[in-house]
C-alpha cells in the first residue's frame, strides 16, 4: 500500500507515515514501568468484619509477613477503623499498603448504626483527595493517597445464609469501593455445605441488588472465596507450607484444593491490583466528587441543557452570592433604620413625660407659693392688727394710771375685750 493511501486512511488532519529508521519512541511503555517504580506504588485495603473473623490473619498470610495488631475486645461502645501503614518492598518494587480494619464490627447490641463510621472513613478519604485536587498548587504526585482500593468483607462460615448486618452494610458499601466478599475460616464448613453456601450468597447478593466487584478475568466459579488464614509453617514433602493444624489433620491454606486463598491472592494481589485502583479512582471517586461539586452548585449542563463551563458556574454562583449578600445588607439596613426609628419614638415619648412632669411640679410650686405668701400675707395682717392693739392698749394704761385706781375694774373690762385677760 503506498504512503498516500495510509495516510488517507487514517483521517482529516492526520497522516500517517512510515519512519526510515529507529526513532527510540517505542520505549514509551517502558519510561512509564521506569517512572512508575520510581515513584512507587499505593494500595489500601479495608478489612471489615465482625470481631475475631480472622481479618489479621488473613493480611499477614496475603502479605507473607506478621503486622502489628492486637485482638479487639467484644466490648467497645460502637464500631471505629483502625489504620495502619506500611512501607513492603518486593524485587524493585515498593509498595505502601495502608490496611484499615473494623474495630468492634458486628459487637453492639443495636447494630443499625454498624456500616455507618465506614461510610464516613471512605468518603473522608474521597474527601482529603479531593481537596487535594481543588487545590491551586496540587502536590498529587506526592500525596500519601488513602481512598480505599479493595474492601474485603469477612462472612461468618455459618453456612446458612448471611446476616442483614452483612447486606446492608455491604448494600451501603457498594457504590463507594470495591467489595470483595470472602467467607472466612472456611475451614469450618464441609466441602458441599461450602457449595450451597456459597450459591446462597450469590443468589442473595443478586436479590438484594449488593454490586460487588467484577473481577476483568472471569472467576465467577469461586465467587466469594472461601478463604483460610495462617502463618504457621510446616514442613510438607520438602517444602515449608503454610497450615493450620487440628487434631484430625492438616489444613493448607496454599492449597487449591483445601480453600481459594491462591485465587485470592492471585485476583487481588497478582492480576487486579492495578483494575481495584483504576476502578477506585474512574468510578466510586469519580462519582463521590460529582455529588460533591454538584452539591457545591457545580453543573455540567444549565437548565436548558446546554453545557456550562467552570467559569461560567463560578460567575452565576458568585453573583448569587453577592445578590443574597446585598439583599441581606438592605435587611440589614431596613432593621437598624427600623429600629432607630422605634427608639427615637421611645424618647420622645419619655421627654414629653418628663416635661409633663416639669409642668405638674412646676405648677405644684406656684401654687404652694402663692399659698405661703398668702399665709405670710395673713399672718403680717395680724402682727399689724396685734401691733395696733398693743399700742392701744399701752396708751389707755398710761391714761388709766393717770386717771386712778376708780376707772381699774373699767380697764381690766376693757383689756379683757382687747384679748389681754
Ligand atoms: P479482631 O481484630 O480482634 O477483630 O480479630 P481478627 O478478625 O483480626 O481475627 P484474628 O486474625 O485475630 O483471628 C482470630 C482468631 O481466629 C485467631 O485465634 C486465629 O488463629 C483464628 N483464625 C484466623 N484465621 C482462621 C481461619 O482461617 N480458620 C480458623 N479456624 N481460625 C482462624
Ligand atoms: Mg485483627
Amino acid at each position: 500500500m503506498a504512503a498516500t493511501d495510509i495516510a488517507r486512511q487514517a483521517g482529516e488532519g492526520c497522516r500517517t507515515v512510515p519512519l526510515a529508521g529507529h526513532v527510540g519512541f517505542d520505549s514509551l511503555p517502558d519510561q512509564l514501568v521506569n517512572q512508575s517504580i520510581s515513584q512507587g506504588f499505593c494500595f489500601n485495603i479495608l478489612c471489615v468484619g465482625e470481631t475475631g473473623l480472622g481479618k489479621s490473619t488473613l493480611m499477614d498470610t496475603l502479605f507473607n509477613t506478621k503486622f502489628e495488631g492486637e485482638p479487639a475486645t467484644h466490648t467497645q461502645p460502637g464500631v471505629q477503623l483502625q489504620s495502619n501503614t506500611y512501607d513492603l518492598q518486593e524485587s524493585n518494587v515498593g509498595l505502601k499498603l495502608t490496611i484499615v480494619s473494623t474495630v468492634g464490627f458486628g459487637d453492639q447490641i443495636n447494630k443499625e448504626d454498624s456500616y455507618r463510621p465506614i461510610v464516613e472513613f471512605i468518603d473522608a478519604q474521597f474527601e482529603a483527595y479531593l481537596q487535594e485536587e481543588l487545590k491551586i498548587r496540587r502536590l498529587l504526585h506526592n500525596y500519601h493517597d488513602s481512598r480505599i482500593h479493595a474492601c474485603l468483607y469477612f462472612i461468618a462460615p455459618t453456612g446458612h445464609s448471611l446476616k442483614s448486618l452483612d447486606l446492608v452494610t455491604m448494600k451501603k458499601l457498594d457504590s463507594k469501593v470495591n467489595v470483595i466478599p470472602v467467607i472466612a475460616k472456611s475451614d469450618a464448613i464441609s466441602k458441599s455445605e461450602l457449595t450451597k453456601f456459597k450459591i446462597k450468597i450469590t443468589s442473595e447478593l443478586v436479590s438484594n441488588g449488593v454490586q460487588i466487584y467484577q473481577f476483568p478475568t472471569d472467576d465467577e466459579a469461586h465467587l466469594p472465596f472461601a478463604v483460610i488464614g495462617s502463618t504457621e509453617e510446616l514442613k510438607i514433602g520438602n517444602k515449608m507450607v503454610k497450615v493450620r493444624q487440628y487434631p484430625w489433620g492438616t489444613v493448607q491454606v496454599e492449597n487449591e484444593a483445601h480453600c481459594d486463598f491462591v485465587k485470592l491472592r492471585e485476583m487481588l494481589i497478582r492480576v487486579n491490583m492495578e483494575d481495584l485502583r483504576e476502578q477506585t479512582h474512574s468510578r466510586h471517586y469519580e462519582l463521590y466528587r460529582r455529588c460533591k461539586l454538584e452539591e457545591m452548585g457545580f453543573k455540567d449542563t444549565d437548565p436548558d441543557s446546554k453545557p456550562f463551563s467552570l467559569q461560567e458556574t463560578y460567575e452565576a454562583k458568585r453573583n448569587e452570592f453577592l445578590g443574597e449578600l446585598q439583599k441581606k445588607e438592605e435587611e440589614m439596613r431596613q432593621m437598624f433604620v427600623q429600629r432607630v426609628k422605634e427608639k427615637e419614638a421611645e424618647l420622645k415619648e419619655a421627654e414629653k413625660e418628663l416635661h409633663e412632669k416639669f409642668d405638674r411640679l412646676k405648677k405644684l410650686h406656684q401654687d404652694e407659693k402663692k399659698k405661703l405668701e398668702d399665709k405670710k400675707k395673713s399672718l403680717d395682717d395680724e402682727v399689724n392688727a396685734f401691733k395696733q392693739r398693743k399700742t392701744a392698749a399701752e396708751l389707755l394704761q398710761s391714761q388709766g394710771s393717770q386717771a386712778g385706781g376708780s376707772q381699774t375694774l373699767k380697764r381690766d373690762k376693757e383689756k379683757k375685750n382687747l384679748g389681754f385677760l
